[in-house]
């Protein structure tokens, strides 16, 4: 039997903008999606899913996620009927990059089950074809992500040649908080409006995305310098602008609204918006615990988890 696994991830900075070739910054969460893939008699292949999940993501996602194994399978040339088995702590949610993850730990298993020795640049690549399954035309920051782990800065390149992947150091992890709007939304629908709007509003949308290129640098030196404040500002400010493109949503604006007024230093969505996960940068336990402990009573589920440690 073969066996691999793929990280969840948050954008800390610059979801949607990283389409256009902006970079962004993502951190790998330590919580991992594990597959478990071996030959079995069945036609193409049978899936046993057992993530967990919030309620309703599987049956909702359940087209994109039938393209997503058939491109990483085909990308890969198999050619046996497979069990594939999914499991792991991460939850299936929108915003965890729950579908790069999947791809990734996949690919893995199947390079693990049919000993094709393939790199991790190559594995990325096939997590890459499994994500063009729900995104419709992906950055591809989530399988790098996924597949890499750790924290990274990275700028999609538009002309089609290899993408920038930074690796970057803090001096150390930082707690943050997650909290799940309950909603599950499509990255690619998503991803479509904003193009949409980009491109019917351009006097009003493209002054925004002058203001991330900005914000983007600010960010990078904000974290290498391990300067949270200016960090944190800067996330509310992203988050803004990310209202600005229409990407977020009531249930994200108020556990922003609740995570900073109890103390987080910043807060802002992460990943494709209108539903999905809001982030707070909450260093120190205690603060982490204050924070989580708010969301949940209004009722949030929430993950407590760390940046820059994966
Ligand atoms: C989704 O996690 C991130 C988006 O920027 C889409 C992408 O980068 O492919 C919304």
């Amino acid at each position: 039997m073969g066996e691999g696994r793929g990280f969840g991830k948050t954008i800390l900075f610059g979801e949607h903008f990283v389409v256009y070739g902006l970079p962004a910054i993502a951190s790998a969460l330590g919580s991992t999606t594990t597959a478990k893939v071996e030959k079995a008699d069945v036609q193409g292949y049978e899936l046993i899913d057992n993530r967990p999940e919030t309620p309703g993501y599987k049956e909702r996602k359940k087209k994109e996620y039938e393209k997503l194994i058939e491109n990483v399978i085909n990308f890969m040339g198999v050619k046996e009927g497979i069990r594939i088995t999914l499991g792991g702590k991460l939850v299936a949610a929108s915003g965890v990059g729950a579908s790069a993850a999947c791809a990734a730990s996949l690919a893995r298993a199947i390079n693990d089950e049919f000993q094709m020795n393939w790199d991790d640049d190559k594995i990325n690549e096939a997590a890459y074809e499994g994500e063009k399954g729900p995104h419709g035309t992906p950055s591809g920051i989530d399988n790098t992500a996924a597949v890499f782990g750790g924290l990274l800065r990275f700028k999609k390149n538009l002309e089609g040649g290899p993408n920038t992947i930074e690796k970057m150091q803090i001096r150390e992890p930082v707690e943050i908080v997650l909290a799940d709007s309950g909603k599950t939304s499509s990255t690619k629908e998503v991803v479509d409006d904003v193009r949409k709007l980009k491109e019917e509003k351009p006097d009003e949308i493209n002054p925004v995305f002058e203001e991330y290129k900005s914000l983007a640098e600010e960010a990078r030196k904000a974290l290498i310098e391990f300067d949270l404040q200016k960090v944190g500002q800067l996330m509310n400010k992203n988050h803004g602008l990310l209202q600005k493109i229409t990407v977020s949503n009531s249930e994200l604006d108020e556990m922003v609204g609740i995570a900073r007024d109890n103390g987080a230093l910043g807060a802002k969505l992460t990943g494709t918006g209108r539903g999905g996960l809001m982030q707070a940068l909450t260093p120190g336990k205690e603060l982490q615990k204050k924070v989580a402990k708010a969301l949940e009573e209004k009722g949030y589920a929430v993950f407590r988890t760390k940046i820059g440690g994966n």
